[in-house]
Formats: C-alpha cells, sequence, structure tokens
C-alpha cells in the first residue's frame, strides 16, 4: 500500500467556484461518486451516503435541450431531495444557448453545481457534437463554457476524457483553458475516447493535467476499486481528489473506507454478508419510495444481478429478484436471505469483481 501522498498536494491553495478552498477542505478531498448512467440513482446515492465518507455526487448525464422541455425522463433523472447535497446534475449538449439556459435553470432549482459532461462516447451523443466530441473543437467548447459560467454563481465544473485518440491528449490544454474562463473542478477520466473502457489508465496523462492548472482541483478517476488504487491514483498523479464510479457498485463503502483511511491509517474492516443485505434493502426501498413500487421494482431488475452476485442467494432467488414485481415478493426474499445469514462466510465478500456492463464493439458503433 502506498503510505504517503505528495506534499505537493497539501500546500495547492485550491479553489471552489469563486470560494478559496483550505487545502483540506473537504469538498476537493473527499472522494466523489462518478455518475454511471442508470446506475447513480437518486436511491442509490441516498444509500451510499448514508454508509458515510461520501462528498459529491452527480446525477446521469442529462441533455440540456430535454431539461429545457422539462421532459418526464428528464425530472426523474435530476430527481434529489435535500438529503441528497451536495450535488451536481450532468449536462450535455452542443448548443452554447442552451446549456447556458438549462444551468440557470438548476441553478434556481437549488443544485450545488453544474458539470458539463466532455466524456461520454456513445454516439447518441457524440454525434450531435456533445460528450466527448467536445474535445475536438476547442474554440467552440471553450467559448460554450464560458457562456455557462458567466450566467450562473453556482460552481461549474467539467469531466472529461484525456483526449479523442492517443494521437491527440487535449486534456492539460483544455483544463488550463477551462481555468481561465472560471471552472471550478476537472474531473478526468484517464482514457481516451478511443479507447471507450478498455485498456488501462493513463495515470502519466492525469499527472500532466494535474501540472496544467494553477489553483483547481483535478480529481482523479479510472478504476479505482481499492484502497490502494485510490492511493496509488493520489501518489502517481498528484490529483486533488479522486472520483469512483464502478468501485462504489462493487463496494459502496468504498468512501467510508477511504475517509477512514484518510484519517486513521486503517480503511477499517470490509462489509459483512448482514451489512450488504441491509445495503440492498435499504437500495429497494429508496427505489419504491422515490419511484413508486412498479417502477422501483422494474429498476431493482436491473442491478439484481450484481446483489446476486455478491449475496450469492442461489439460481431460484435470482430468477425472482430479475423478474422483481412487488415489494412484498422483494421482502420475502430479503427475510429468507437473512434467515440463512448465520451460515455465510463473510469471506464470501471479497470474491470475483461485479462486472458492470459497458458498451463493447467497434468505439464507432457504440
Ligand atoms: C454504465 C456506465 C454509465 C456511465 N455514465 C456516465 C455519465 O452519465 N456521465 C459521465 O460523465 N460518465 C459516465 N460514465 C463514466 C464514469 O463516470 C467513469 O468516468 C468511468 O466509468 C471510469 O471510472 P470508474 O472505473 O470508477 O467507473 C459511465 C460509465 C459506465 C460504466
Amino acid at each position: 500500500m502506498i503510505e504517503s501522498l505528495p506534499t505537493s498536494l497539501d500546500t495547492a491553495p485550491l479553489r471552489w467556484g469563486s470560494v478559496p478552498l483550505a487545502s483540506r477542505d473537504p469538498l476537493a478531498r473527499v472522494p466523489r461518486l462518478a455518475p454511471l448512467a442508470g446506475y447513480t440513482t437518486l436511491a442509490f446515492r441516498l444509500a451510499v451516503r448514508e454508509l458515510g465518507g461520501l462528498g459529491l455526487a452527480t446525477t446521469d448525464l442529462v441533455n440540456a435541450r430535454a431539461l429545457l422541455l422539462r421532459s418526464r425522463r428528464t425530472m426523474e433523472l435530476i430527481q434529489t431531495c435535500p438529503a441528497d447535497r451536495p450535488v451536481a446534475v450532468q449536462l450535455y449538449g452542443n448548443s452554447a444557448d442552451e446549456m447556458r439556459d438549462a444551468a440557470r435553470w438548476l441553478e434556481d432549482y437549488g443544485i450545488t453545481s453544474v458539470d458539463i459532461n466532455m466524456g461520454c462516447p456513445v454516439h447518441k451523443v457524440t454525434r450531435g457534437g456533445g460528450g466527448s466530441a467536445m474535445l475536438c473543437d476547442r474554440d467552440k467548447t471553450v467559448d460554450l463554457v464560458r457562456g455557462i459560467v458567466e450566467a450562473v454563481r453556482i460552481p461549474v465544473t467539467v469531466k472529461m476524457r484525456l483526449g479523442w485518440d492517443d494521437a491527440s491528449i487535449t486534456a492539460p490544454l483544455f483544463a488550463r483553458a477551462f481555468e481561465e474562463v472560471g471552472v471550478a473542478a476537472i474531473t478526468l477520466h484517464g482514457r481516451t475516447r478511443s479507447q471507450g473502457f478498455g485498456g488501462t489508465v493513463n495515470l502519466d496523462g492525469i499527472r500532466r493535467t494535474v501540472e496544467a492548472v494553477r489553483r483547481i482541483p483535478v480529481i482523479g478517476n479510472g478504476d479505482i476499486r481499492t484502497i490502494d488504487d485510490a492511493a496509488r491514483m493520489r501518489a502517481l498523479t498528484g490529483c486533488h481528489g479522486v472520483a469512483i464510479g464502478r468501485g462504489a457498485l462493487l463496494n459502496p463503502w468504498i468512501f467510508h473506507q477511504l475517509e477512514r483511511w484518510e484519517r486513521t491509517g486503517d480503511p477499517g474492516p470490509s462489509a459483512t454478508y448482514a451489512e450488504r443485505l441491509a445495503f440492498m434493502v435499504r437500495h429497494f426501498h429508496l427505489l419504491v419510495e422515490h419511484r413508486g413500487e412498479r417502477f422501483g421494482c422494474l429498476s431493482f431488475r436491473k442491478v439484481a444481478n450484481w446483489y446476486c452476485r455478491v449475496l450469492r442467494p442461489g439460481r431460484d432467488v435470482q430468477q425472482r429478484l430479475i423478474r422483481l414485481e412487488s415489494v412484498a415478493e422483494f421482502d420475502s426474499i430479503a427475510s429468507g436471505l437473512r434467515d440463512t445469514e448465520a451460515h455465510r462466510d463473510d469471506r464470501e465478500w471479497h470474491g470475483p469483481e461485479l462486472s458492470i456492463p459497458v458498451p463493447s464493439g467497434p468505439i464507432e458503433r457504440w
């Protein structure tokens, strides 16, 4: 395990929007939940927040135009509540006017900060010039970002990839330009668009981006699954904080463990079977509370397989969970699993990594 972090981390003056931060300010240091469209719902965010240690969480990406039209689906995606703070809503789009107006609307709606998506590699988003395609036209993108920063008082952040491909690692240049127009922080997924989710995270590219900015925090992201991974990201890139996506689905306690590790040098024990089961129950009931029984059950089906991988309830329960229809059925399954608790070996939880589906095949067809 990497025990110490570069001392430069402790002296760099950080800012959050117009607010200067003490270098140890938790907003920059406390790990963030990276957005995972379809998974990082309000219910999941709240369930993770209850475990402790989580700083900023970000909603799924939402289209600026759809937000301005108050599309029902978009309003569901930005659903939040006072316990879900601090929270950023992530916008995508390529029209400067729509992005600016959507950011203004979000400010009035009471969101903590607005994040601009410049990382999504999926064709539906990039074909209109949004997501990672914004990394291809620097002047237009910087103008768009400046327009948003000037229109709102809340912090505006950017989440981006290293660049379009290996031949154009543009993140350091963009980061510097974003800092100049007033962006409050940058989250950097250390892959290029053409890498998709393949290969490994380029820590050197993140480091170069950290070195390119003067004051604002750069948050390192990609493939952090353990405390060691987070420590490595911090130590080798000099980043000011980390954002964790898939690793939080695998281990929702990771934020709490990181916070404890930073404070005491010991991440504490891994979650037991009983805690994992309780987390699943809490997640499900929050889904139902926010979306109603029918949609809550439908949403849960999407995540049922991960819970089955870690809880290993057997094929019969798995089949029932992936076709879940009602709260009563869920409660009866959970109570059956609780009855088997005493026979479970907690070591099972250190088992195989959950596979979170990512787009695959040639990236041009994503
Ligand atoms: C299923 C899925 C959905 C994602 N949705 C978003 C999104 O809405 N906005 C975004 O900026 N990144 C999105 N990402 C990228 C993640 O936020 C993150 O940058 C990437 O998964 C690498 O970090 P990780 O290894 O910690 O997951 C998504 C990734 C996955 C796998």
